[in-house]
């Protein structure tokens, strides 16, 4: 079958989709949500979101959207994608011939693709930053700074250097999407699923020991767990809430098609709700871990967890410093780090890829290659906008801050919304129910309430009053 596929895509024009163009089985496209789903989002942004909102509420919150919200939508997307079969945009275009409804819905996917260029160019810097840290570790910079009188401040002074250099900056940017757009051009089988399938295992392995190290090393693992999961609900407000359904969407990859594109090579007979639980509570159980591998070990160097974005490049750094064998735990925290990034931008690229594939008469190489292009471009403006471009501001935000903000707060939830409308409203029944065959009539009940009426209303409501 492997290799059948491969004849045919070898074979076919380069512009039209292969026809044996499937993930190799249901758990090789899982593992690929997977890595999709897991990446910096999990490891550097929900931490410290957690930090700054003030722990258990906030992760109260958090599990309510991934549940009621995250999980229909992210059903709903890779339903949508598997019943195209094709690019997000083309795939609205097909269901709406089959179905007989608007091909104006195909604006989801163009604001898919939108988002995809904007998330990735920003993300891309970030991934950037922890090859840096992983350079460090490695290179004893790490420990260099742990030696220092003041090892707080010489963290500080590192992690300042690194954003005040632009070639730096542009470097890490660099190594990023270049390693993004090779795995990408080498197509779902050649690049994607060999990349994944050590990718993934990768990531659970070091985390699992990252997280036996915090609980026995640090001595702080009970007010850690404490402060993820008690819930203080002063510290919690509109703010706070649209800053968990944002990131609801970021974590799980949903909102702007990457999961429609990673289902449309799905399988016709796999099971859609229990993998999308599964892909839901794995990067729900990755946060959590990460949150229970971090937030010991800065407690227990008497550090605060509220540092926001420096939390992993700095506090955890001070942290490292403090105890035995900080440099191994530092490389391979970044490393961990890195590698989770990697098999989330190539799900960002795919997308942008795949259409391009379609419409144009690039390659898959060719059109890797420009659309990473133009991306590597923009993020150059993301990585710049922390040193010699820190001056150009957005409603009072850098570039990087402006495209976060927009993305997470506003964009996600948004194509969020527009999906969960298309699968509840505008999707003929009978089709809905014959991609969901075999989660019984009460699961289909539930799932077809929640894409209708509880994440609409829930995404409008966090709009209105988080945007106010
Ligand atoms: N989910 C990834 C993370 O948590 C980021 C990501 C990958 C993403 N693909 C996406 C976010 C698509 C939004 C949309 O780091």
């Amino acid at each position: 079958m492997a290799s059948n596929s491969r004849t045919l895509s070898a074979a076919a024009d380069p512009g039209a989709p292969a026809p044996g163009n499937q993930w190799s089985s249901r758990l090789t496209f899982i593992l690929a949500a997977v890595g999709s789903a897991v990446g910096l989002g999990n490891v550097w942004k929900f931490p410290y979101i957690v930090g700054e909102n003030g722990g258990g509420a906030f992760v109260l919150v958090y599990l309510l959207c991934i549940a009621l919200i995250g999980v229909p939508v992210l059903t709903a997307e890779i339903l949508a994608g598997r019943r195209g079969g094709a690019s997000p945009i083309r795939s609205f275009g097909i269901m709406a011939a089959r179905d007989g409804h608007s091909a104006k819905w195909q604006l989801i996917g163009w604001l898919g693709g939108l988002c995809a260029f904007l998330i990735l160019s920003f993300y891309s810097v970030v991934a950037g930053w922890a090859l840096a840290y992983l350079g460090y570790a490695v290179g004893g910079d790490l420990s260099a700074a742990g030696g220092a009188d003041d090892v707080g401040q010489a963290m500080g002074t590192l992690f300042e250097t690194l954003l005040a250099s632009p070639a730096a900056l542009v470097g890490g940017h660099t190594i990023v999407m270049a390693i993004t757009i090779l795995i990408v051009a080498s197509g779902v089988r050649g690049g994607l699923e060999k990349a994944i399938r050590w990718m993934v295992p990768g990531i659970f392995a070091i985390l699992a020991g990252l997280v036996l190290y915090a609980a026995t090393a640090s001595g702080e693992f009970g007010r850690a767990a404490h402060f993820m999961f008690a819930p203080d609900f002063s510290a919690l407000n509109w703010d706070a809430v649209l800053v968990a359904l944002g990131h609801a969407f970021f974590t799980l990859s949903i909102g702007m098609t990457a999961m429609m594109a990673y289902g449309a090579h799905l399988q016709k007979d796999a099971p859609l709700g229990s993998s999308a639980v599964a892909i839901a509570g794995l990067d729900t159980l990755v946060a959590l871990m990460a949150g229970l591998a971090i937030f010991p070990i800065v407690f227990a160097a008497g550090l605060e967890p509220a540092a926001g974005p420096g939390l992993v490049f700095v506090t955890l750094p001070i942290a490292f410093a403090d105890i035995p064998g900080g440099t191994i735990v530092a490389t391979l925290f970044f490393l961990f780090l890195a590698v989770a990034a990697l098999s989330s931008t190539i799900s960002v690229l795919e997308p942008v890829v795949e259409y391009l594939e379609e419409r144009t008469r690039l390659t898959r190489r060719g059109a890797a290659l420009e659309s990473g292009g133009a991306i590597w471009l923009l993020g150059i403006g993301c990585a710049l906008s922390f040193n010699v471009a820190g001056d150009i501001r957005f409603w009072d935000r850098n570039l990087f801050d402006l495209l976060d903000f927009l993305t997470s707060a506003i964009l996600l939830p948004l194509g969020g919304l527009l999906i969960a409308l298309y699968v509840g409203y505008v999707l003929p029944d009978r089709a809905v129910r014959a991609e969901l065959a075999g989660i019984g009539p009460r699961g289909y009940a539930v799932l077809r309430g929640l894409l209708r009426y509880v994440a609409p209303l829930g995404i409008a409501t966090v709009f209105v009053y988080g945007l106010m």
